[in-house]
């Protein structure tokens, strides 16, 4: 199979990295139980968590760019770093090893939730080694000694981000032009994405200009301002932009700057991580309307900066929303069951798990 971005510009295809681990195009629908709960009848579900049988996500479109490249590089071991309860570090935990690569993560502290919990027990399941740090700092450093000390080890920063990954989203934004042109859904006027490393709201934004997209993305932080901000976001924009040009010079000249999109702040709740009441809100009424599962981190703020946008903003007149879902749904809960508890883990990560409050194993 190819890629929309590869039928538009071939040499890119020919230049870059890139193997086929999702099936796509991900789905479209139309949320209506949810939109008549909130009162709003034209809201869309990118579901994005069906990006890959295996894991799905946003870290799919990402990681066929940087496996491929890792491997390209002859590299053995992928060392990443987050939070410890990291959806990317998990993503690239079971994707690398299908692909024969083993993960390094490097993670530090954040507000412990039963996903985390899942998440790190996974992490360990699926062969990853985990070492733990108390700050940004010290886990920057540590994932850069490796980096130094062992030639085989390929570094992917925080949630996979990179511009040659940034495509997996610029490719997103033109498979979206194309349910639009065959009638799948309308051209949405706003589309909500959660904005953690923007690697995902940056390819969105470079793809829609491509596509021609006039639909405005609206990013919401999810991360400390370090890893979420507008400046970065058309920083990397713009660096997605001039690789795609340095291998085909088809590609137009384009200037990104921070008129090209929003940055929504206001259901950030001041910490990556943190449980906001907004948030835990959405996750639930999107399960008990629409029975799509999310989590408090990322797409649960999102989802609910969403609902308040359109709730509020009457220059909507009804026009189609589209939440973009970048979250996992391949039920993982048989293996977890089976994972053998937070003993498995290494010492320095036991307590993250301790204390249980995945429900199912109660
Ligand atoms: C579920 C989910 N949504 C969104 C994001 C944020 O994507 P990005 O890091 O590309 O901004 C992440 C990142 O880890 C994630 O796990």
């Amino acid at each position: 199979m190819t890629l929309p971005l590869f039928e538009k510009y071939p040499a890119l295809e020919k230049a870059l990295p890139w193997m086929s681990i999702g099936d796509y195009p991900t789905p479209v629908q139309k949320m209506e139980n949810l939109g008549r709960e909130i009162g709003y009848s034209n809201l869309w579900i990118k579901r994005d968590d069906k990006s890959s049988g295996i894991y799905g996500g946003n870290k799919v479109r990402k990681l066929e760019f940087a496996i491929a490249d890792a491997l390209r590089k002859k590299k053995k071991y992928m060392i990443t770093v987050g939070g410890v309860g990291t959806n990317h570090g998990l993503a690239t935990t079971i994707l690398c090893s299908n692909a024969g690569i083993k993960t390094v993560l490097v993670l530090i502290p954040q507000p412990i939730t039963d996903k985390v919990q899942e998440n790190l027990l996974l992490d360990r399941h699926f062969g990853a080694e985990i070492n733990t740090g108390h700050s940004t700092l010290e886990v920057y450093l540590r994932a850069a000694w490796a980096l130094l000390t062992h030639p085989k080890f390929y570094l992917l920063w925080a949630g996979g981000t990179s511009p040659l990954s940034t495509l997996g989203y610029v490719n997103a934004a033109l498979e979206l032009k194309g349910q639009i042109d065959a009638g799948v859904l309308p051209e949405p006027k706003y589309i909500f994405v959660a904005t953690g490393s923007m690697g995902t709201t940056a390819g969105l934004i470079v793809g829609a200009r491509l596509a021609g997209l006039k639909s405005r993305i609206i990013g919401v932080k999810v991360s400390m301002d370090e890893y979420s901000n507008v400046r970065g976001t058309v920083s990397l924009a713009n660096k997605t932009a001039a690789l795609m040009r340095r291998y085909d010079r088809t590609v137009p000249e384009m200037r990104f700057t921070p008129a090209d999109f929003d940055l929504e702040l206001n259901f950030f709740g001041g910490e990556y991580g943190r449980v906001t009441p907004e948030g835990e809100a959405a996750v639930d009424l999107i399960k008990k309307t629409e029975d799509i599962g999310l989590e408090t981190t990322y797409t649960g703020k999102t989802l609910a900066a969403m609902f308040d946008f359109v709730k509020k903003d009457k220059s909507l007149n009804g026009a189609p929303v589209l939440f973009w879902n970048t979250y996992n749904s391949v039920d993982y809960s048989e293996t977890v069951r089976q994972c053998g508890g937070y003993k498995t883990l290494p010492g320095n990560a036991q307590w993250v798990c301790k204390d249980n409050l995945i429900p199912y194993l109660k």
